[in-house]
């Protein structure tokens, strides 16, 4: 968790390039949830990417997070005695009275927490028909399937690239993706349990290229989220990964050769011949809601 949150959240660059949630999808929430709107949770809020655009819907909004650094960038940039912001993990919230929330959101934090003590904590604190709602967004994916290729081998497919040096973070997304649903579904004290998983390369083409269209899947909304950038812009976000400086280590003297990770990354991102052309990339996502009994 420490690697993940002070590299990424230091990075002016990967701040720049990390997606915003639409505002269609916080609604999409709020119509899964059609109850009292007086209070907000989010927890694993980091710098408030959800907690402030979504306060407008609720009469106080309050976020958590274990990082000191990002509560206080919290503080500093609200202004208004709506929001309140504690430091603290989603496994112990114990500044939050029980059957006191409306809607508690986690966004792009749950594989950092342990599910059952989350789950315990969320039951305790959610009032009955408050809506639990959490959500991820995994890899990015390009339209070019080269470019997925290399990107894939990369970051995950090959042993001597990234892959030996993610944290624990990286599994947990994925045993997240493969058990949230189960879990929660299992777990009594929730009810009508809506998961999507939007998981491109899974997925046939045209059904593929017919939910980037129409931006759902199997007559469900995504959570969608695209951007716009060439792949210098693309590599710039890249430099940001966090399994980057343990790859260096291992790798003494590379930095700067043609051993590179980063140097060679280029090289074949440049040998597309895609360089200079603006990519449109889509992130898969998942999102799972859920009411408490
Ligand atoms: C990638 S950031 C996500 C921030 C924000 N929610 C967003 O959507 O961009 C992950 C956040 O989870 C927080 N976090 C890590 N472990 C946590 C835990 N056990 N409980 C709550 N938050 C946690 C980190 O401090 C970090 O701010």
């Amino acid at each position: 968790m420490a690697t993940y949150s002070t590299k990424v959240f230091d990075h002016g660059n990967y701040e720049s390039f990390r997606p915003s949630y639409p505002n269609e999808f916080l609604e999409l929430i709020l119509s899964y949830h059609q109850g009292q709107t007086n209070r907000l949770l989010d927890v694993g809020c980091g710098t408030g990417q959800v907690t402030f655009p979504f306060s407008r819907y609720f009469t106080t909004s309050i976020g958590v997070d274990p990082s000191e650094g990002m509560i206080s960038r919290c503080k500093a940039k609200s202004s208004s005695n709506q929001l309140e912001f504690y430091q603290g993990k989603a496994e112990d919230l114990n500044m939050i009275s029980s059957a006191s929330i409306d809607v508690l959101t986690a966004a792009e934090c749950v594989h950092w927490m342990d599910p059952a003590g989350f789950l315990n904590e969320a039951a305790r604190v959610l009032r009955p028909q408050g809506t639990l709602a959490f959500w991820l967004y995994l890899e990015p994916i390009f339209k070019d399937k080269v470019l997925n290729e290399i990107y894939h081998r990369y970051v995950m497919g090959d042993p001597t690239l990234m892959r030996p040096y993610w944290d624990e973070g990286k599994s947990r997304f994925y045993d997240w993706l493969k058990d949230a649903t189960e879990l929660i579904s299992e777990d009594d004290r929730f009810e009508n349990v809506e998961q999507v998983k939007f998981d491109q390369l899974n997925l046939p083409k045209d059904k593929w290229e017919q939910a980037l269209k129409s931006r759902t899947l199997d007559g469900k909304p995504l959570l969608f989220l695209q951007k716009e950038c060439t792949l210098e812009e693309f590599l710039a976000f890249i430099n940001t990964y966090s399994p980057l400086p343990g790859w260096y280590r291992a790798n003494e003297g590379a930095k700067g050769t043609d051993r590179d990770i980063v140097f060679r990354l280029e090289t074949d991102l440049r040998s597309t011949g895609l360089w200079k052309n603006t990519q449109t990339i889509t992130w898969d996502t998942m999102y799972c809601f859920a009411k408490k009994k």
